[in-house]
């Protein structure tokens, strides 16, 4: 048995990526260190193919002698950090836990990762690092994808504190020969991603006969990337990558944020021929636009998919449309949500101070 340590591991990408592990390898046995923020949730690890090989911890990735601990006891031989703050617009109205947990959440396994080397001499440890196309900035129409060498630029405090994050994890390879590697994904969307991110959002809203809210004019471009294609991408990567590699990982679509709404809402207008919300792209408000916001991301994926033979496998129609599906086949799990009263905080605090527009 492979002893993995997966940080994060109660959060959407992190959850899925679990049960991704559990299916694919039977060789693997998971410890899953999460603090269980208002993003994780154990609701999101339920019915885990064999779950006697998972282990569910619940604490901080910046308690170092909770992760020195877990190294050794455990005899851990991979560690995959998705643990993270991951939403912009919660790092807009308050960046310093963002701080915390993306750069000294991430200096702290580097560290423990250090020691541990250095007190067990040959115990060398794959830290496999969960970055995101963010760090690269914002593209303007007709410019080239990003690739791997395009340098960082980060707008947000959440994509400043991810490249700070990379810097971090590609200095321990050169100073200290740790082996890594990174991927720097697009947004993501699919099963349990929590519903303060676009598509989720949406779906929820509109179901329910909310406004769907819109930052600015709609026409921002993201590069979905369905989860669990994303989960290949890593699993591939931490199997077949050389130490100190990193691989753009994206979706290969362009939409805009408007088109990617107005596909949510035509999905849930055959699913849902007798709402009372019809058609559900009525409910489209525009309001004020996030600042700071990043027009573009394009991820030119030459690199993994000539290297490695990975490309995404699910098209953005089908990935929608299994999403929008999900969950409105799991209304407990979203019940679970907005029982945490967290949720509402949340939509107010963001939404109810945007002017409309
Ligand atoms: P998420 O917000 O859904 O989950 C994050 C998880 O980390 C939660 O379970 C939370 O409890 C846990 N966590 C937070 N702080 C912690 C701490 N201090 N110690 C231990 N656990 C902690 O995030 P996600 O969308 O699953 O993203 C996972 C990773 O992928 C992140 O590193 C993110 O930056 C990256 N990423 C996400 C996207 C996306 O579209 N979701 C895109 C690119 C990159
Ligand atoms: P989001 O899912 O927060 O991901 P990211 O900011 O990491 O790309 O947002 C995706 C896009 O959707 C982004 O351009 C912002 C926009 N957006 C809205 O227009 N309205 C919303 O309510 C949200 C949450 C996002």
């Amino acid at each position: 048995m492979k002893n993995i340590l997966i940080t994060g591991g109660a959060g959407f990408i992190g959850s899925n990526f679990v049960r991704y592990l559990l299916q694919t390898d039977p060789d693997v046995r998971i410890i899953n260190l999460d603090a269980l923020t208002y993003a994780g949730s154990l609701e999101n690890l339920r019915d885990l193919p064999d779950p006697d090989r998972h282990d569910f911890i619940r604490g901080d990735i910046c308690d170092q002698q909770l992760v020195r601990r877990l190294l050794e006891e455990r005899e851990i031989e991979l560690v995959v950090h998705f643990a993270a703050e991951s939403h912009v617009d919660r790092s807009i109205l308050g960046p310093g836990e963002f701080i915390r947990t993306n750069i000294q959440g991430t200096f702290t396994l580097l560290e423990a990762l250090r020691h541990y080397r250095r007190s067990s001499p040959g115990r060398d440890v794959h830290f496999h690092h969960i970055s995101t196309d963010e760090v690269y900035g914002s593209l303007e129409k007709g410019e080239p994808a990003f690739t791997e060498s395009t340098p960082l630029a980060p707008s947000s405090p959440y994509a400043a504190s991810k490249a700070a994050s990379d810097h971090l994890v590609r200095a321990y390879f050169q100073t200290y020969g740790l082996p890594v590697t990174i991927t720097n994904c697009s947004n993501n969307y699919g099963p349990y991603q929590f519903p303060e991110k676009l598509i989720p959002l949406m779906i929820l809203n509109a179901r329910s006969g909310r406004a769907l809210p819109i930052y600015g004019d709609g026409q921002q471009i993201r590069d979905w990337l369905y989860v669990e294609d994303h989960c290949q991408a890593i699993w591939k990567v931490i199997q077949r990558s050389r130490p100190g590699e990193t691989y753009n990982v994206g979706g290969g679509n362009q939409p805009t944020n408007l088109e990617i709404v107005r596909e949510i809402c035509a999905t849930l207008d055959e699913l849902l021929p007798d709402s009372e919300y019809l058609p559900h792209f009525g409910l489209v408000e525009h309001v004020e636009d996030r600042p700071g916001h990043d027009r573009r991301y394009a991820v030119d994926i030459s690199k993994i998919t000539r290297e490695l033979g990975w490309k995404p496998q699910t098209s953005l129609q089908q990935g929608l449309r299994d999403t929008v599906v999900w969950y409105l086949e799991h209304p407990d799990w979203i019940a679970g949500i907005s029982a945490k009263g967290e949720y509402q905080s949340w939509v107010e605090e963001n939404y109810q101070k945007r002017d409309r527009q």
